[in-house]
């Protein structure tokens, strides 16, 4: 046996030093290394490179590009956020915390994937009675999905040359294990190499495989980032514990649109699609309250009503406290800046609390003039008009820019009910929409002005 020799791998580039530091020295992380052992590689022949042999390269023009195949999942929401089903042959990454519902999804996935094509469902996690009871809980048809409880990745590689199936899904990817690596099941070299493995198999086969991972404490996918790189497809799942929605975006694909979101709702029989996201996100909206505004956000292709909530009160502590849920913290602390240069109106003296009301997540700046109207009806202790939505971009000098989609945003609010709208100048819309009036704005102190007015 070969003498073992001690390094550091760093769970999130998976880069490797000898010594330990606070600091991975590749990609700045702190605290991720952690000791491992590994197997010295016998001499590398380095210098066989260059003996290697040329091929024939070829013109990008000469190659011809065919429409890629693609198999419906049987779910609605999921084909949505996948871009119009699975590719076939490609890897997809589906990664979201513990119970958010990621088996669920994928047996109900499999279940109707089965009757028209052959699959393979393989869990390292559960044994077949457990997924059994699963099945019958959700009352899925399951005459023709496969089943293999497998760690073993050369057993699970052998199993799919055999039976070949169109689909395959892997549940987990942390907790396979290869023989060709030393280290335990579920450290980065295991995770890494059984991913490029069952990557490499699906290219070679034509199966498409779809991964399970498992979230890390921070929220990202443990295991190294190289995971994301590897597949074709990566998808979170986001939503909060105690509430029953659950919202799937597409982090990265190769064949469709990011951050196209799909919404779903846990019942007692497994996930269901929501076709009406904005209603249930807007369910216990009341427009009477001050500190709440209605934004309207855009999702890949689907436009989203939320409701945003600020509670701004007097700050009692050294340093007064900003909080955000769904929305982007350090954003705030800029829009406060904002707020107070170009609209005169300071915060510095009040904790700030921000939540995107249903746990969806907002990242795009859209939402800028939406949080700022819900801290100042806040903060003034003033509902807003009622029956408004609002989005738009704040920029540093206070202008008010536009953003992608108004006019599909403005006929979503109109067809939900809602009566006016604040958005900026370059975003009114070509036609008047009937009964719904449009105030447009160039700076933030003109909207602050306008919701005082009314
Ligand atoms: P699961 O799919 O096991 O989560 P993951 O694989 O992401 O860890 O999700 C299980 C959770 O979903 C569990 O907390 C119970 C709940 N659930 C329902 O509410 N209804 C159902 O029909 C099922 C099968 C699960
Ligand atoms: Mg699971």
């Amino acid at each position: 046996m070969a003498k073992t020799r001690t390094v550091y791998t760093c769970s999130e580039c998976g880069g490797q030093t000898p010594k330990w530091q606070g600091q991975c020295p590749h990609c700045q992380a702190w605290n991720t290394l952690t000791e491992t052992q590994v197997v010295p590689a016998a001499a590398s022949p380095r210098f066989q490179a260059w003996a290697a042999q040329a091929v024939p390269v070829q013109r990008l023009a000469d190659v011809q590009a065919q429409e890629l195949p693609r198999d419906p999942s049987g779910i609605d929401e999921l084909d949505r956020v996948l871009g119009g089903g699975l590719v076939r042959g490609s890897v997809v990454l589906i990664g979201g915390d513990p119970g958010i519902g990621k088996s669920t999804l994928l047996l109900q996935a499999l279940s109707t994937m089965g009757l028209m094509q052959s699959v393979l469902y393989v869990s390292g996690e559960e044994s077949p009675q457990q997924i059994a009871l699963r099945a019958s809980r959700l009352a899925v048809d399951t005459r023709s999905v496969k089943l293999l409880a497998e760690i073993r990745l050369e057993t699970i590689l052998s199993t799919l040359r055999d039976e070949a199936p169109e689909v395959a899904v892997i549940d987990s990817i942390q907790t396979l294990y290869t023989e060709q690596v030393t280290s335990a099941p579920g450290s980065v070299s295991q995770v890494r190499e059984c991913a490029a493995q069952l990557t490499r198999m699906a290219k070679q086969t034509g199966t498409t495989i779809l991964l399970v991972g498992h979230v890390t404490k921070e929220g990202s996918l443990a295991g190294p980032r190289v995971l994301e790189h590897m597949v074709d497809t990566v998808l979170y799942f986001e939503g909060e514990a105690h509430s029953s929605y659950r919202m799937i975006r597409a982090i990265k694909n190769r064949f469709g649109a990011v951050n196209e979101l799909g919404v779903f709702a846990m019942t007692d029989r497994g996930l269901k699609g929501v076709s009406n996201p904005s209603a249930i996100f807007l369910s216990s909206y009341r427009d009477d309250v001050p500190g709440s505004c209605v934004l309207v956000t855009q999702e890949g292709t689907r436009p989203l009503l939320v409701e945003i909530q600020a509670l701004v009160d007097d700050a009692h502590g050294f340093q007064p406290k900003r909080l955000t849920l769904g929305l982007e913290q350090n954003r705030l602390g800029m829009l406060l800046a904002v707020l107070h240069r170009h609209a005169g109106i300071a915060c510095f003296d009040s904790d700030v609390f921000l939540n995107a009301v249903g746990g969806v997540k907002i990242t795009e700046p859209a939402a800028d003039l939406a949080v700022l109207l819900a801290i100042v009806s806040s903060l003034k202790n003033r509902a807003l008009p009622e029956k408004m939505v609002v989005f738009g971009e704040v920029g540093l000098a206070g202008e008010v820019r536009p953003v992608t989609r108004g006019q599909e945003r403005l006929k979503e609010a109109s067809k939900l009910g809602f009566q006016r709208a604040i958005v900026p100048t370059a975003n009114r819309p070509r036609q008047a929409i009937e009964g719904f009036e449009v105030i447009t704005v160039d700076t933030l102190a003109e909207a602050v002005e306008y919701c005082r007015s009314v």
